[in-house]
């Protein structure tokens, strides 16, 4: 017949217990961070959801930004993505949708209602509206995002492959 346990058993069983749980708590992320690059392995291709249509006004430059991650091994890359959307009517296929990124050297053009052009910080470079050059050094207009669809909920995505 088993003697019942005394307090300095009960409390030296559940200080152990506590233990194994902490060390399995805190084990977990670190397991996690191990494999994690693993199974983070970004897709090189992928449809990029951009914004619902309704929300993009027909003749106004509209602008969009998305983020992919790269995985070489153990180290991560995060790259920004961008541009705008130009909506030309109501028809969800009449759009245009530029890259923002100067075709000189790759800076972030930014949209001046004001002007109605596209202005390059790093280089003065300006683009209308269409994507075409202006001025300043860049050597052809800006890229396009060419093959984009509307889901059956009005969701705008493009398709995005890595270069
Ligand atoms: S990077 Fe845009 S003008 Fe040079």
């Amino acid at each position: 017949m088993s003697e019942p346990m005394n307090r300095r058993e009960i409390i030296k069983g559940a200080t152990g217990g506590i233990g194994g749980l902490i060390t399995a708590v805190i084990g977990i992320p670190s397991i996690a961070y191990l494999i994690d690059p693993a199974l983070k392995e970004s897709a090189k291709e992928d449809w990029i959801p951009i914004g619902k249509m309704e929300n993009i006004p027909v003749g106004q430059p509209t602008p969009f930004s998305f983020t992919r991650v790269q995985v070489n091994g153990w180290e991560r890359t995060a790259t920004s993505h961008g541009g705008f959307v130009l909506r030309n009517s109501e028809a969800l296929d009449d759009l245009l949708i530029l890259n923002s990124r100067c075709t000189h050297l790759a800076c972030t053009v930014n949209w001046s209602e004001n002007d109605k052009v596209y202005l390059c910080p790093c280089h003065d470079a300006k683009f209308s509206q269409q994507g075409e050059v202006l001025g300043g050094p860049p050597p052809r207009p800006l890229d396009h995002f060419t093959e984009f669809r509307v889901t059956e909920d009005g969701v705008l995505e493009i398709f995005y492959k890595e270069a």
